[in-house]
């Protein structure tokens, strides 16, 4: 008998103002055309003013205990993915536990990027199967649009707002690959690769800064480490990727995500797309697909899932869910 941290519910959260690519042609010199053609957006969810990340991560970690029936206290810990977080500190995900109302466990935030969400779930597994918790509410949070410097249109126009959330729970499997929960992941990072993603100000640099990028650069770290992290978390369990039921990117970029699919020899009928809706919402892009894909009636218990993401450091990462 071996402890697995099984999806119990997922819940997901967009802020209500959506723009279309068409709102960025008066300011910039971009196209619809040419923002769907490079990367298949075509509309993303922008934060109100005053709105912030802990309000959008509210909102999902709600609908995802509402799904799971489950009330603040039921839960653990709190682990938040966000790069955009309300103040220096307090973390995000302890306002979130206050205004939960929850009154016991502890939470923090995890800053991985894009990939954040992935580390947060396999920071989450490791707290689950190490026994210092039973349940777990994993969010993904961000408010990319406050680190947008307006008058690039290689970035401005790739990145939205959003929040989504899982709760995990401990569960008892039999030690194989058909159990329910977390069977696999692999965490890779190369900060030498920092300069071609990053936010050029900090507290530190007493600056605040603008999300500065290498697009061409990060495009092709992106597809070869994506297929290859996924790969490796599958080997661990002694699946390829025809095994797979449904792959769950980080949407950056629907050219990526179709280049990563073909390289597993996964069909794009198997992967998740919210990348025309959503934008890149960095770390909320995977449970807000998750969370989509499971309203939607696709992602089913029982499926074997593979989530899979990248983002500055860089950081990048797999984990290996069996719904
Ligand atoms: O979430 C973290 C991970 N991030 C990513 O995965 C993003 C990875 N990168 C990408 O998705 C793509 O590289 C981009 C979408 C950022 C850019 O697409 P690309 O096909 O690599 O275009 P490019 O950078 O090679 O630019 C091609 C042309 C350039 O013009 P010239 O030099 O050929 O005259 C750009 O200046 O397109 C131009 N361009 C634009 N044109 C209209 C760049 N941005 C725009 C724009 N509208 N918004």
């Amino acid at each position: 008998m071996t402890t697995r941290a099984v999806v119990r519910s997922v819940g997901h959260y967009l802020p209500e103002r959506v723009v279309p690519n068409v709102e960025f042609e008066a300011s910039l010199d971009t196209s619809d055309e040419w923002i769907r053609a490079r990367t298949g957006i075509e509309r993303r969810h922008f934060a109100a003013e005053g709105e912030s990340t802990s309000d959008l991560a509210l909102a999902a970690a709600l609908e995802a205990l509402g799904n799971a029936g489950l009330a603040p206290n039921d839960l653990d810990a709190i682990i938040l993915a966000t790069s955009t977080a309300d103040l220096i500190f307090p973390s995000a995900a302890t306002m979130v536990q206050a205004r939960l109302g929850m009154t016991r466990g502890f939470a923090f935030d995890v800053q991985a990027v894009c990939a954040g969400f992935v580390y947060a779930l396999v920071s989450a597994n490791a707290l689950i199967l190490s026994g210092q918790a039973q349940r777990v509410l994993v969010i993904g949070a961000e408010t990319f649009s406050r680190i947008m410097d307006w008058t690039d249109r290689t970035t401005c126009v790739l990145f939205g707002d959003g929040a989504g959330a899982v709760v995990l729970e401990a569960a008892v499997g039999e030690g194989t690959a058909e159990d329910r929960g977390l069977l696999s992941s692999d965490l890779q990072s190369d900060g030498t690769l920092r300069d071609i993603l990053y936010v050029d100000g900090g507290v530190s640099t007493q600056s605040s800064g603008f999300l500065r990028m290498q697009g061409k650069e990060v495009f092709r770290h992106a597809v070869d480490k994506l297929s290859r992290t996924a790969e490796t978390s599958l080997a661990r369990i002694g699946k390829v990727g025809a095994d797979v039921d449904w792959i769950v990117p980080h949407q950056a970029n629907l050219r990526i995500i179709k280049a990563t699919a073909a390289r597993m020899g996964v069909s794009m009928e198997r992967v998740i797309v919210t990348v025309q809706d959503h934008g890149n919402t960095s770390a909320a892009s995977i449970p807000l697909a998750l969370s989509v894909g499971c309203a939607s009636g696709r992602i089913k218990q029982g499926d074997l899932v593979v989530v899979e993401a990248i983002g500055g450091g860089l950081a990048w990462g797999s984990v290996v869910i069996r719904w």
